[in-house]
């Protein structure tokens, strides 16, 4: 058990005196697909062995008694509040918890900590009051927290791949279908490196949802002349030129990102499972300028570090999650990862005066209970 995880149960001992169910719920990373997910297209995410650690056991009342062991901020108050709220719609029998919680999941670093944060509850009170909820319900749960006690419009990725992450391995998720299929990861001579950009730009939220209602307004267009299409990914490059007249530039050249980044998605997955990395890093290079240019979600500091990448020639390199900051996600071959992260240090703090920080990061199962009681704390 990691020592956050040791250090979230014993301080659950220390508050409640007894034994309390342990939960570990992942972040996640996303390898391709991005803004794909609320078009109802494809991703290609990842739980990955950074993740938040809950202590739960049931108060005896309605009453909930809370404790953070994260950094300061109390943001997270809104996220369970959201998830109990979500049970209560359902109309599940659930009553008041004792609980800890702490973690090693970069806040703001597009890790999705906070669908971890809404997981990790969610699947504790799950089994706490036997709601007999499957994992698709609890991601779906979580999604509905961030949307009402959040305001961020997402789609579903993050909650999915936190909850039913793989081992080795990559979940190619059809986002309409809410099905996926295991696609193992073989990285050979190469590994994942994040490198965080330590900054989020403010509007990181409402752009987000303007993201969205883009997306929207196109498909509401071509919609009025093609009863069939109900998303994006109904769209082909074909049928979206058809109505480029009909709609703004700004829209088309947004749908078009997401048209193509569907086809991106697919094609980077056929190439993981050859074990093509290569072909699959120019994918991740395209996905990146696309978003930077066209999708228009990236920012000076994830555009510089991906550029780096280019220029030192590492395998593939984009900015990841919903975008104005947090993580550069890098496939980089093994031989050349120092002098890459040297080079980073040093221009990156240069350019912008911040540390950067790097995660290396190995794919995990996603939201499991863990064994709190064989530990000596
Ligand atoms: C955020 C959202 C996800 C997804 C990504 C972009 O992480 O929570 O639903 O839309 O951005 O791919």
């Amino acid at each position: 058990m990691p020592d956050i995880a040791r250090r979230v149960v014993s301080i659950f001992k220390q508050k409640f005196s007894r034994e309390p169910l342990v939960i570990r719920a992942p972040g996640r990373i996303n390898l391709i697909g991005e803004h794909t997910d609320y078009n109802e297209g494809y991703v290609l995410p990842a739980a990955i062995d950074r993740a938040i650690y809950y202590a739960m056991a049931p108060s005896g009342t309605e009453r909930c008694n809370i404790y953070s062991a994260l950094n300061p901020g109390e943001a997270w108050v809104n996220y369970l509040m959201g998830v109990m709220d979500g049970f209560e719609r359902k109309g599940l029998p659930i009553h008041g918890v004792d609980c800890v919680f702490g973690g090693d999941i970069p806040v703001g670093g597009g890790l999705s900590s906070s669908a971890a944060l809404c997981n990790g509850f969610g699947f504790g009170l799950n089994e706490l009051y036997k709601c007999g909820l499957d994992p698709l319900a609890l991601a779906k749960i979580s999604q509905y927290a961030e949307h009402e006690f959040a305001g961020l419009l997402c789609g579903l990725m993050d909650q999915y791949a936190s909850l039913f992450g793989e081992r080795n391995a990559a979940l190619l998720l059809d986002c309409r279908s809410q099905k996926h299929e295991v696609i193992p990861v073989h990285l050979t001579d190469h590994f994942l490196l994040l490198v965080d950009t330590k900054v989020k730009h403010s509007l990181a939220s409402s752009a987000y949802n303007e993201r969205r209602e883009a997306c929207e307004e196109g498909v509401k267009i071509i919609r009025q002349r093609n009863k069939g299409v109900s998303s994006l990914r109904d769209v082909s490059r074909t049928l979206l030129h058809e109505h480029r007249d009909r709609m703004s530039e700004d829209i088309f050249i947004k749908c078009l990102y997401v048209v193509d980044e569907i086809q991106r998605t697919l094609q980077g997955a056929e190439f993981l499972k050859l074990g093509q990395l290569v072909e699959f890093g120019k994918l991740m290079y395209d996905t990146h300028w696309g978003l930077s240019q066209a999708y228009e979600v990236s920012c000076v500091e994830l555009d510089y570090l991906v550029a780096l990448a280019e220029e030192e020639k590492i395998t593939g390199a984009r900015m990841m999650g919903g975008g104005f900051g947090g993580c550069t996600i890098n496939l980089a071959q093994n031989d050349k990862a120092e002098s890459f992260k040297e080079k980073v240090i040093r221009q990156y703090a240069a350019n912008f005066n911040i540390q950067p920080e790097f995660y290396l990061v190995n794919l995990v199962d996603g939201v499991s209970l863990m064994d709190g009681k064989s530990e000596t704390l």
